[in-house]
């Protein structure tokens, strides 16, 4: 399907349109393939999968590569930037598109259906939150995946201490300086969403990690009953 334009889009929602053609090349220079290896370590746990959902999916890189690992699933990608969605239906072919619905909307806000899904990607995206949104997305996440089904989250950590973390601070404040000034993001630090995810349930079962802890990717499974999701 084509992404549509939403109407679900506050004014408070950050807006990465200005970024979006240029944000692989930005992440290529500063990072190398990095980011790229973590996005992508974990998608071969939803090769069974039937429905997935991506949550500020970006620019379709992920995406594209998830229709060929599953290639039963049908998937809901999700971002607040049309120009990102534009770009992410850039890459399919039409008869990958059929199995893709676009939502150009706040990943805060937009209607989830409970327990819908097998699995959730949200792939460098919770770091675009406070502790107390991501803390909600959490609780939305949790309804929105059926018992058993699996999270996918890759994201930066300021890990270690002394020097190593220093660096990985001040890289950090400089993304979030970018951001800021490029796509209004209103977040200033990072969030700790994993203890966000750990508090609604969802139990971490893989790990990787790269440069000493400053990125991390991990499967989270949600084992709760239909009748606990809430
Ligand atoms: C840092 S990029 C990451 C994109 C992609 N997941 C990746 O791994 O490259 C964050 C993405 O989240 C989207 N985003 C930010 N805030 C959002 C919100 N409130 N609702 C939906 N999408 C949002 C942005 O438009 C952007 O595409």
């Amino acid at each position: 399907m084509a992404p549509s334009e939403a109407s679900t889009l506050a004014p408070r929602t950050a807006n990465f349109d200005p970024v979006a053609k240029g944000y692989r090349t930005i992440e290529r220079l500063v990072y190398g393939s990095m980011l790229e290896e973590a996005r992508f370590s974990l998608l071969e746990r939803w090769a069974n999968a039937r429905r997935l959902l991506l949550l500020g999916d970006g620019d379709g890189r992920c995406l594209a590569r998830v229709l060929k690992i599953a290639p039963g699933a049908s998937i809901v990608s999700v971002d607040a930037s049309a120009a990102m969605l534009r770009l992410a239906a850039s890459r399919l072919t039409a008869q990958e598109r059929e199995r893709v619905e676009f939502v150009c909307a706040d990943a805060r806000t937009f209607v989830l259906e409970k327990g819908d899904f097998d699995g959730i990607g949200t792939l460098f995206f919770l770091d675009c939150f406070s502790d107390d949104e991501v803390r909600l997305l959490a609780a939305r996440l949790r309804a929105a995946l059926r018992p058993g089904g699996l999270l996918l989250y890759a994201d930066f950590e300021l890990a270690g201490a002394g020097l190593s973390r220093l660096w990985k601070r001040v890289l950090i404040g400089v993304m979030y300086a970018f951001f800021r000034v490029i796509a209004r993001l209103r977040t200033t630090a990072l969030p700790n969403a994993v203890n966000a995810l750990e508090a609604e349930g969802f139990v971490e079962t893989e790990r990787r990690i790269w440069w000493g802890g400053f990125v991390r990717a991990s499967a989270f499974r949600w084992e709760g009953t239909a009748a606990g999701r809430g």
